[in-house]
């Protein structure tokens, strides 16, 4: 198998990277050596979002990485305090300067406010104008259910191209991603290596449950000469998703992008997909109203 870097067509025709660089709770003082070290090693898609708070950072790497800009795919994420059309536009002129880009390659929605439909789907439609003047290549939403996009796609012009959502072995959203399917949106697997469950178990104070130590992926890995990280990414992206998996350590930053030279045959994909407990590691977005967070992004 060569190891060319593998990619996604999206519904427009833009490329997607299948596999890029996450730096949600990257703090912002290790994010530029984080995401510098990422372009080093090889990766070519980096994930971040207003909400982060690390644009700015992420954008030094890009700076001094010295990878050409038209090699990168660079995506980032409005903030529900800025939904809203013109609320949107003036996000995306923020995000584009802390990141020092003159387009972002895929722009999205963070959450669905379902508390504020009408506003989420003025903010997407300031995405769908960015897209007209070639401000953005791309635009998606993030966590958005079935329930949501039934509501809010007859009121796009635009189908988004992907949808950015939990899944790991735990939590695969076989439902969500078949609705994907009929409709043209690619799934972007955020928490791909069940990292949701990592933080929640630090703020609680106990171990956290990690299908990177669970039997039938630790047999896999052993089958396969990889690790159990190098496994679960393989499973997504052999799955068709594209996935971000965060690091700040050197080391398994370069591990997770070595995944390009193996596949996994179909009944190890199966074992895998067997493995979906249907429980979440994040909210529930329509039990949180993630206007109450309090949180706004400064410019
Ligand atoms: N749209 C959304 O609402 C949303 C929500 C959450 C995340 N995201 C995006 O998805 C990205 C990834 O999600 P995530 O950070 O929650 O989870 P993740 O990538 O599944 O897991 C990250 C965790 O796994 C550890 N890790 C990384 N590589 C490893 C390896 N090879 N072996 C063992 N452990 C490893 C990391 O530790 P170290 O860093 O200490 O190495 C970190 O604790 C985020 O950075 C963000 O870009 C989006």
């Amino acid at each position: 198998m060569s190891a060319t870097y593998p990619s996604i067509t999206l519904n427009n025709g833009v490329e997607l990277p299948a596999l890029g660089f996450g730096v949600f709770q990257t703090p912002p003082d290790v994010t530029q050596a984080a995401v510098e070290e990422a372009l080093r090693v090889g990766y070519r898609m980096v994930d971040t979002a207003a909400s982060y708070l690390n644009e700015r950072e992420v954008g030094a790497a890009i700076a001094a990485g010295g990878v050409e800009r038209s090699e990168l795919f660079v995506q980032t994420k409005v903030w529900v305090s800025d939904y809203g059309y013109d609320a949107a536009l003036h996000a995306f002129d923020v995000s584009a300067r802390k990141l020092g880009v003159d387009y972002i390659d895929l722009y999205m929605l963070h959450q669905p406010l379902p508390q504020a439909f009408d506003a989420t789907v003025e903010a997407y439609r300031a995405l769908e104008r960015l897209l007209e003047e070639g401000r953005v290549r791309a635009i998606g939403i993030s966590n958005f259910s079935p329930a949501h996009l039934e509501t809010v796609l007859p009121r796009l012009s635009v189908v988004p191209a992907v949808n950015q959502i939990e899944v790991h072995p735990y939590y695969s959203q076989p439902a969500l991603r078949a609705v994907h399917e009929q409709r043209g949106i690619a799934t972007q697997a955020w928490a791909p290596l069940g990292g949701v469950y990592v933080y929640a178990a630090e703020r609680a104070g106990r171990a956290p449950k990690s299908a990177l130590t669970d039997p039938v992926i630790v047999g896999i890995a052993e089958r396969y000469g990889k690790t159990p990280a190098q496994v679960v990414l393989r499973w997504h992206i052999d799955s068709g998703r594209s996935a971000i998996p965060k690091s700040v350590t050197p080391a398994r930053i370069a591990q997770n992008l070595d995944v390009f030279d193996f596949a996994l045959a179909a009944d190890d994909i199966a074992a895998i997909d067997g493995l979906d407990t249907g429980v979440r590691g994040g909210p529930n977005q329509d039990e949180l109203d993630f206007r109450t967070f309090g949180r706004t992004i400064p410019d």
